[in-house]
């Protein structure tokens, strides 16, 4: 049995390895004012894709777009783009799950999106995000 709880501790503790390095490899995304649905939103990036909205009023109002090159998406602080401890809903782009984090650096509690979320509130994660990530699903 003692064999078993080391094998798994090993396994997961590799997958808590690569997770972190594929973070710290990967390029944040930018942010840019969005203009509208995150659907009819073009980077302002050349062969950037937006790929998250995070927006400080509920219903996606006064957001922002984040436009990235690569999948995988890097730590992106929030709070240096003007949004700390508020936002209230987010929308990712198609085929992209995000995770947003308390801390501005990608740790702390965390909650994953994959799609629209209206209100953070039902998640109880309401005004509390400050960075998130994002991948492929
Ligand atoms: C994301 O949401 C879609 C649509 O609801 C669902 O089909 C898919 O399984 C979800 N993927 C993940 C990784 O949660």
């Amino acid at each position: 049995m003692m064999f078993n709880v080391v094998a798994l501790f090993a396994l997961v503790n590799a997958a808590l390895v690569s997770s972190t390095a594929i973070r710290a490899d990967a390029a944040p995304a930018v942010a840019h004012k969005a203009t509208g649905p995150i659907a009819n939103a073009i980077s302002p990036i050349a062969n950037a894709i937006v790929v998250f909205q995070t927006c400080v009023d509920e219903n996606l109002k006064n957001c922002l777009i984040w436009s990235a090159t690569t999948l995988p998406v890097g730590c992106s602080n929030t709070a240096s783009s003007g949004q700390a401890n508020s936002i209230s809903s987010v929308q990712t782009a198609a085929g992209v799950g995000c995770t947003l984090f308390t801390s501005t650096t990608c740790s702390g509690q965390s909650q994953f999106i994959n799609g629209t979320l209206n209100a953070l509130t039902v998640v109880g994660f309401d005004n509390k995000a400050n960075s998130f990530t994002c991948a492929s699903l």
